[in-house]
């Protein structure tokens, strides 16, 4: 309980609330955005506010005599975390200074909830340092682009005139092989170039429920036996504006990281809705988009691991098993395209990656106005799930 104005004075016996009556007093602490908890000098909660309560995601009742787990010293200003019973821990700044409390020496903790700005600046961090590497990567790419054409054509003359010089196999297998090679150098660029956002786009008007029903048999290839397919099609979905191949490409990219995260057994899931719910990035302009999230059931991933994942070459991977490039194409495409991305993944549980799309403009959401420029079935599609033994 709040205790009376006059007893409210801070260490050096200022009275800075006098002449304000309890209720009042009250209804000020009970009514500020900010957490209050008057905690003892062992740590113990004496009294706390609604804010606090919702801070600490239980009721203030639940929150009052329990020991706060950590010791607080006064007139520091402190990050801590909040671990709560049914949501993610919170980041929250904690102010304290003494007072008296009951005619006892005690703490003042004022807690703000800065989980949305930390994670804000975490983000930019993120962007920005995947834009500097995304301009590395260009030009990595365009210096590699030209010796690949060099050593290409270098290499093809070679084969004709060994060609005409049947005396000579083992060059020609040689020269063979080396053209493989080149080959890969080449998907790689392009790979790399997907990710610096330099590469070209053609965006069109696609139905998207379409596009991905379109894929399944090739996802059920891709995927094996042991997993299911399931999808969820909002029947509601607008058309959105994307480079079709690519947004293919990122879809495959997704379910093949998928795959080798469930080793052989779970569910893939793939889901789209009209309704995207909150964008971080641009919370205003969330109707703008689409939403289409691939999740899977398993070995999900650490925190840690989920910062790096963007970045070209990051990879888990034993050798040989992954470049590290998968996630920077569906990357690179997303934000080209104008959309963004999020990643949901819980070790042991399973990963979901939400791509937000741009919606194509002024078709609104009626369902029977669906055109799919690329010429697929536009038929509304319906939530229905994929079995296989
Ligand atoms: N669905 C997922 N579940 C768990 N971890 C994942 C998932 N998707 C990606 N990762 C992690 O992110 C890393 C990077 O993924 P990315 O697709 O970019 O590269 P890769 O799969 O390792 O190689 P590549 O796709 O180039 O063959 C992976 O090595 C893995 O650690
Ligand atoms: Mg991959």
């Amino acid at each position: 309980m709040a205790r009376s104005a006059a007893e409210v004075s801070d260490r050096h016996g200022d009275a800075t609330l006098t002449g304000i009556s309890q209720l009042d007093f009250r209804r000020l602490i009970e009514n500020t955005a900010d957490g209050v908890l008057v905690v003892s000098l062992l740590g113990t909660v004496l009294y706390a506010n609604p804010a606090a309560a919702a801070i600490f995601g239980c009721p203030v009742a639940d929150l009052v005599h329990i020991p706060l787990g950590r010791p607080v010293i006064s007139g520091e200003t402190m990050e801590i975390t909040v671990h709560r019973p049914d949501r993610a821990p919170a980041d929250v700044e904690m102010r304290t200074v003494e007072l008296s409390w009951d005619g006892k020496p005690a703490l003042l903790a004022s807690l703000r909830d800065v989980s949305a700005q930390r994670a804000r600046q975490e983000h930019r961090r993120q962007s920005q340092k995947l834009e500097a590497i995304g301009r590395l990567a260009a030009g990595i790419v365009h210096d590699m682009n030209n010796l690949l054409a060099v050593f290409e054509s270098g290499l093809r003359l070679l084969q004709k005139q060994l060609r005409e010089d049947p005396a000579n196999p083992n060059a020609s297998m040689l020269i063979e092989e080396l053209l493989k090679r080149t080959q890969n150098g080449g998907a790689l660029t392009q790979q790399l170039l997907a990710f610096s956002r330099g590469q070209s786009l053609r965006p069109q008007t696609i139905d998207l429920n379409g596009r991905i029903e379109a894929m399944t048999m090739l996802l059920e290839r891709t995927l094996g036996n042991g997993i299911s397919i399931n999808l969820e099609l909002d029947p509601a979905l607008g058309p959105v504006v994307v480079d079709a191949n690519q947004l293919d490409v990122a879809i495959l990219n997704l379910a093949v990281n998928a795959k080798d995260a469930m080793a052989g057994t779970g569910t893939l899931a793939i889901e789209t809705s009209d309704t995207p719910g909150e964008i971080e990035e641009v919370p205003a302009l969330a109707a703008s988009f689409v939403r289409v999230t691939v999740s899977d059931t398993g070995c999900g991933m650490s925190k840690e691991i989920m910062t790096q994942v963007f970045e070209p070459f990051f990879t888990t991977k034993a050798d040989g098993r992954g470049t590290g490039l998968g996630l920077s194409q569906v990357y690179g495409f997303i934000k080209q395209s104008g959309g963004h991305i999020r990643i949901e993944s819980e070790v042991g549980e399973g990963t979901s990656i939400h791509l937000f799309l741009p919606r194509a403009p002024n078709t609104g959401n009626d369902p029977l106005r669906r055109q799919d420029e690329t010429g697929l079935n536009t038929a509304p599609a319906m939530a229905h799930r994929i079995r296989r033994g």
